[in-house]
């Protein structure tokens, strides 16, 4: 077994790292880590546990460390802006910094390569995508690959345990939508042509493709959905779209990963789905549902795709790109020996 340490392990997505790990078959957590009001509580004390179902019994009684090192554990997570395996946006543009859905765009782990002669054989930061912007690449990947997207609109209704806790007020919240999402847009826009992106003699080429998103906070717990309406390169019908996602693999499939949904892609051909009540935990929370396809008076396509905010948005994410990184052996890499200058005098 891997040992991994928590991030931020008392938030709203350290506590889904934690309910996804209970028994996975290949990392254990050893180590949680939070700010300073945690610091050396218990587990079960330092966190208020907000999710459906039992406190994992096996992270009860650790301590929570301060987020540095030394932590007790191989491999860190992070739900924090720390470098490894992070949800944070921190890194996500930087040029020798993978931004991974293993589904799409598995080549680009290729730059950790470059990142590890910058360390000299050292550490390397592989980052998972915004979770709107999971959701609007998985969605659009099997278009793009056989049809070509050259513009997209996207509008989200995003929910709120995207804020993290306490997150929107009450009184925000409540019967409202608010159309602000700070910074959200532009990381839906620039994410979405990193992801799509082809690699190449060590540097990622962002997709040709424009991209226009709005973002509303709607008064939801977990799901954010996407109006989308897209223009294609070549003309495509209803039944080849449909067939498009509906048989979208990836390497995680191929590979059988332990997170890997079997449907990446869940295709509703009710009038009325997806939904977030109702098919936010589609594939466990992995995969992405997508309806209400018909053809567009402005743009060629309109259809809506839905997707698990802190499962595939978030902490799912980072864990599918673990589990890729362990079965490429590339995970626990032994570092190379280091150069040195030759000794003076
Ligand atoms: N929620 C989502 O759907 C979502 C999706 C994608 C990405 N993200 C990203 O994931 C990260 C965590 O989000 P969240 O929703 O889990 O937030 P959250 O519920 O507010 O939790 C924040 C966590 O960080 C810890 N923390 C805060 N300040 C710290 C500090 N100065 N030093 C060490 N630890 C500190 C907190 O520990 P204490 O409990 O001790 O205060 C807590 O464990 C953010 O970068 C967010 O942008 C969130």
């Amino acid at each position: 077994m891997i040992r991994v340490g928590i991030l931020g392990a008392t938030g709203t997505v350290g506590q889904r790292f934690l309910q996804l790990l209970e028994r996975h078959p290949d990392f254990v957590v050893s180590a949680v880590a939070a700010s300073d009001r945690s610091e050396e509580k218990p587990y079960v004390e330092a966190c208020q546990w907000r999710l459906p179902g039992d406190f994992p019994e096996s992270v009860r009684a650790l301590r929570v460390r301060p987020c540095e090192p030394p932590l007790d554990c191989d491999v860190v997570f992070s739900s924090l802006p720390y470098p490894v395996i992070t949800n944070s946006s921190s890194f996500r543009m930087d040029a020798d910094v993978p931004l991974v859905i293993p589904e799409v765009n598995p080549e680009h782990l290729a730059l950790i390569d470059l990142q590890r002669q910058r360390t000299k054989g050292g550490g390397y930061i592989v980052t998972n995508p915004n979770c709107s912007a999971v959701m609007v690449a998985l969605a659009l990947a099997p278009l793009h690959r056989r049809f070509g997207v050259t513009s997209v609109v996207v509008t989200t209704m995003q929910a709120l345990s995207g804020a993290g806790y306490p997150g929107v007020p009450s009184l925000d919240a409540t019967d409202n939508v608010i159309p602000y999402i700070a910074e959200e847009e532009a990381k839906i826009e620039r994410e979405t042509k990193k992801l799509l992106g082809t690699y190449a003699d060590g540097a990622v080429r962002t997709a040709d493709v424009a991209v226009s998103a709005q973002c509303h906070r709607v008064n939801v717990t977990d799901g954010h959905l996407g109006a989308f309406r897209v223009k294609l390169e070549r003309r495509a019908t209803l039944a080849e779209l449909r067939d498009a996602w509906a048989t979208f693999r990836g390497l995680p499939q191929q590979l059988e990963l332990p997170s890997a949904p079997t449907h990446p892609i869940v295709v509703r051909d009710e009038p009325d789905r997806p939904q977030p009540r109702l098919d936010r935990d589609a594939g466990n929370g992995m995969s992405v549902s997508v309806g209400r396809v018909a053809p567009d008076t402005v743009l060629d396509w309109r259809f809506v795709a839905l997707s698990h905010n802190t499962i595939r948005g978030a902490a799912g994410a980072a864990i599918l790109n673990a589990e890729l990184l362990l079965a490429q052996g590339r995970l626990l890499q032994p570092p190379r020996a280091v150069e040195r200058a030759p000794a003076r005098g």
